[in-house]
């Protein structure tokens, strides 16, 4: 016997449509599990979709083998530009199992290691420009860390300088990938039957995948024509230069450029949105603030910040961990059971003893709500506290409450460098400004897109006594 899953009544043909704001569909799923609890459905797109926001449902689905990643909105869309892109591939794809294998270890902590210089230099424009605008510059926080992750992967995964600092206007392929962002958004939003009579906006997409690829094919070309030997130990060349340690095959230049695309587009508004958020939490926390920087001073003190001092900034990356408990940029994940090799089977699974969900019915991961369960973070869980997140207690914590990568084989590959780039920005940041918000009453206001982000953040960066 089974139960049904709550969820609000809906209309005849548009279902759930109307309880959902669908430029604003994190936080009305949210505000939806206060009503309905932490599982609950909605029927959308002519199908039940179950969402679910508790420790112990997600702990379930994360740990049960049969269920498997299912690209979902804006992701969903986003497979007509990349196809065989790591993001969006679908579920059992050859070309995914390839370059996941090849690129894995390539992200691995000593692998990103290699790529502190990169980052370093890019993260040292951001102190040059704020130092130089001075202490009465309102900085748009979200903006400037865009240039900041933005410059850094396109540095790291393109051999790219986009010198986003430098300059007001974007490059073409920063403008390039905002219209592919934009519109797989839009469509995500809208019945597919719309979309082929969209010919101005659909000739844009195309033209701006067309570019696109067009500048990651010529990296590629560039890479290759490089026989000095002074190769850099960059994401480029592990697309270029590895191989796949089953097949023993190089990626094909189609799944190297979906792939460089994807770090571009998967690697910049996430991380700049975490640390967005952390600095907006910090800037609202002044002992966290403090605790932090003291850190800072300790650990790295007035001289030059180097690869050894990151893995000691252990309250930094506190910070970072529950900046993205609090706020996870990338805040909803899908899943699917995966029973049979019939797509159209009605053979089902039964969640937490008693909730039926059918093979390819989609599973979606709030981890917003799944971060702040009482039952896993206790009373105090809206609450800022990094000290949560120092090693012992993270590692105390129960499994899979804490999932702002996502889960098994398809959680981010590029978590270990977001995290090394976000604490050395902070780091450097912290080191050499003093910061406060802009509007002392700013409330933080999120805006979604691929990403969700502080919107209307400003703040002001003092530079601190002792620093030239
Ligand atoms: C996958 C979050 C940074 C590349 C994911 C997923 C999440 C996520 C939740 C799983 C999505 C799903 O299951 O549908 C984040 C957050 C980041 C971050 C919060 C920063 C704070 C990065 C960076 C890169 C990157 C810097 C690249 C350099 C990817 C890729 C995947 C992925 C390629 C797909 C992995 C696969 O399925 O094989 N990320 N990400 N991400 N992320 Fe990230």
């Amino acid at each position: 016997m089974t139960t049904p899953i709550p969820g609000p009544p809906g209309w005849p043909i548009i279902g759930n449509l109307r309880d959902v704001d669908i430029n604003d569909t994190v936080r009305c799923f949210g505000d939806l599990a206060k009503t309905y609890g932490p599982i609950y459905k909605l029927h959308l797109g002519g199908d039940d979709r179950i969402f679910i926001s508790s420790q112990e449902l997600v702990n379930e689905v994360c740990t049960r083998k049969e269920f498997v990643k299912i690209p979902i909105g804006s992701l969903k869309q986003l497979q007509y530009v990349t196809p065989k892109g790591l993001f969006t591939a679908p579920h059992g794809q050859k070309e995914w199992g390839e370059a996941h294998r090849t690129l894995t270890p390539a992200f691995g902590p000593l692998a990103v290691q290699d790529m502190f210089p990169e980052m370093l230099d890019v993260a040292s424009q951001a102190v040059l420009r704020w130092a130089r605008a001075g202490e009465n510059n309102k900085i748009n926080v979200a903006e400037d860390f865009t240039r900041l992750t933005l410059d850094t992967i396109a540095l790291c995964a393109m051999d790219t300088r986009f010198n986003s600092f430098y300059k007001d206007d974007l490059d073409p392929f920063i403008e390039a990938m905002l219209t592919i962002l934009k519109e797989a958004q839009v469509r995500s939003s809208r019945p597919a039957f719309v979309t082929p009579f969209m010919r101005d906006a659909n000739q844009k997409f195309e033209d701006a995948i067309a570019y696109a690829r067009k500048v990651a094919a010529d990296v590629i070309t560039k890479r290759r024509a490089n026989t000095s030997g002074a190769q850099k130990k960059d994401l480029v060349d592990a697309m270029v230069n590895r191989s796949d340690p089953v097949t023993g095959k190089k990626l094909s230049d189609d799944v190297i450029i979906d792939n460089m695309i994807t770090f571009l587009i998967a690697g910049h508004e996430t991380t700049s949105g975490l640390l967005s958020f952390l600095f907006y939490l910090l800037m609202t926390h002044p002992e966290a603030y403090s605790k932090l920087q003291q850190e800072i001073d300790t650990v790295v003190g007035k001289g030059p910040i180097k690869v050894e001092h990151l893995g000691k900034l252990l309250y930094v990356k506190a910070s970072l961990r529950e900046a993205l408990r609090l706020h996870p940029p990338a805040a909803v994940w899908g899943v699917t059971p995966l029973l049979n090799d019939d797509k159209d089977s009605d053979e089902h699974i039964v969640l937490a003893n008693k909730y039926a969900i059918r093979q390819n019915q989609t599973v979606l991961v709030l981890t917003p709500g799944l971060h702040r369960d009482p039952a896993a973070f206790g009373d105090d869980a809206e609450e800022f506290k990094p000290e949560r997140m120092l090693d012992d207690s993270f590692q105390a914590l129960p499994k899979n409450c804490w999932k702002p990568f996502g889960n098994g084989a398809r959680a981010c590959i590029g978590s270990d460098f977001a995290l090394q780039e976000a604490i050395l920005a902070t780091a450097i940041l912290f080191q050499k400004f003093d910061f406060r918000l802009a509007d002392p009453d700013y409330k933080l206001v999120i805006r979604q897109t691929l990403t969700l982000k502080p919107q209307g953040l400003f703040m002001y960066a003092k530079l601190r006594d002792g620093i030239d």
